[in-house]
């Protein structure tokens, strides 16, 4: 079965006692057991549920993995990686990185006694320049965040493997329609659900996905153990927008391209950074490494300072201010005062996000009226 049908048939079978298309909500906590000590399939809603279940085969199969575990958010499923190790091992992180994820492994991670570095990926010398003996993991994002730098997935998951070292991406902007990291050598996939896969800001969620069932198997011990699994009702909610998540997210794309166009001529951007054109870096790497479109999140740099740059994102009517991303509305943030937040300050200058930078994550609504927001906004830059 190809993408668009296995998003729909793939763990969304039909109920068997009622018929119902679609399967029922279980909202139970425990399920009996038909004797003392006999575990079945099925025992306490932690250790499994039949709606995270199904919820987890759908996105298995998209990933191309063979085992997927759905978390309560993006971060508890990230945390949940950072677990396989022990004090003194070694993460090199791609410097172009979720704000709360550069948070966790340098405010929290480290705290265990596991080192940090962050390399700019989008050159893979840099990685092999960073990687250590102590090195067990290497954590990147393509595109990255919130500069959509493209890294090499295949090159790093080899360097990685050099080494002894797993490499984890973190797909949440690519999606697997774009792009699936574990068909280039990745060991582990992660997603904000939260992001395209729920596609309607209305759930919170994490995933993970593996094609190792030793690597499930450790995952799964962690977080039975920790506990952060999502919720039934927000695992149904993820399973309907994985259904429609193709269709989205391509379309999603398409009007990015087309803003990515307009902005590039607008006399007050400087700079617009979207892996779909031509001048982007990356662009050569991402028409290979991504399938048949380059995403819906692009950032600008834009003619001014941090003020001028505030009073444009605070001045559009239809992209909303808000951080968060992938869904069918559009939004617009600063990710100096806002995404990004969290970076130290030296670490967010050195990484180019600007007091200037603006993020924008790009929706379903008619791509002309999305132009015409932007442009009366940037009048007030
Ligand atoms: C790329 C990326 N990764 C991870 C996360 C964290 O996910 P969550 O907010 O679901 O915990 C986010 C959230 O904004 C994100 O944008």
């Amino acid at each position: 079965m190809r993408f668009r049908t296995r998003a729909i048939h793939v763990g969304n079978q039909r109920d068997p006692q009622t018929g119902a298309v679609v399967p029922p909500i279980h909202l139970a906590s425990t399920f009996v057991q038909h004797k003392a000590g006999d575990w079945r399939e099925y025992d306490y809603s932690r250790s499994g549920n039949p709606t995270r279940r199904n919820t987890e085969h759908t996105l298995a199969s998209l990933e191309s993995g063979s085992h997927c575990l759905a978390f309560c958010t993006g971060m508890a499923a990230t945390h949940a990686v950072t677990m396989l190790l022990s004090s003194g091992d070694h993460i090199v992180a791609g410097a172009d990185i979720y704000g709360g994820t550069y948070r966790l492994l340098h405010k929290i991670v480290n705290r265990t006694g596991v080192g940090v570095t962050l390399a700019d990926t989008s050159n893979v010398e840099n990685l092999q320049s960073a990687i250590t003996p102590r090195t067990k993991l290497v954590w990147i994002e393509s595109p990255g965040n919130p500069l959509l730098s493209i890294t090499d997935i295949a090159a790093c998951a080899e360097i990685a493997h050099a080494h002894g070292a797993r490499l984890a991406v973190d797909n949440t902007f690519a999606t697997p329609v774009f792009t699936r990291p574990l068909e280039f050598g990745a060991d582990i996939v992660m997603h904000s659900a939260t992001k395209y896969l729920g596609g309607h800001s209305d759930l919170i969620g994490g995933a993970l996905v593996v094609a190792d069932k030793g690597l499930y198997d450790e995952l799964y011990f962690i977080q039975n153990a920790t506990g952060a699994v999502q919720s039934s009702l927000d695992a149904f909610l993820l399973s309907r927008g994985l259904k429609t998540l193709d269709l989205r997210v391509r379309q999603q794309s398409a009007n990015a391209a087309h803003l990515a166009a307009y902005l590039s001529r607008h006399q007050r951007v400087r700079k617009v950074h979207y892996p779909g054109c031509s001048e982007h870096p990356g662009h050569a790497l991402a028409a290979r490494q991504m399938d048949g479109g380059f995403g819906a999140m692009l950032s600008l740099e834009l003619v001014g300072d941090m003020k001028s740059t505030k009073r444009m994102v605070e001045s559009t009517r239809l992209f909303q201010l808000a951080v968060s991303l992938g869904a069918v509305e559009s939004l617009i943030e600063q990710p100096a005062v806002m995404s990004h937040a969290s970076y130290d300050e030296e670490d967010r200058a050195a990484h180019g996000i600007t007091d200037t930078l603006v993020r924008l994550s790009v929706g379903l609504e008619d791509v002309e009226d999305l132009c015409a927001d932007l442009d009366q906004s940037l009048e007030n830059a």
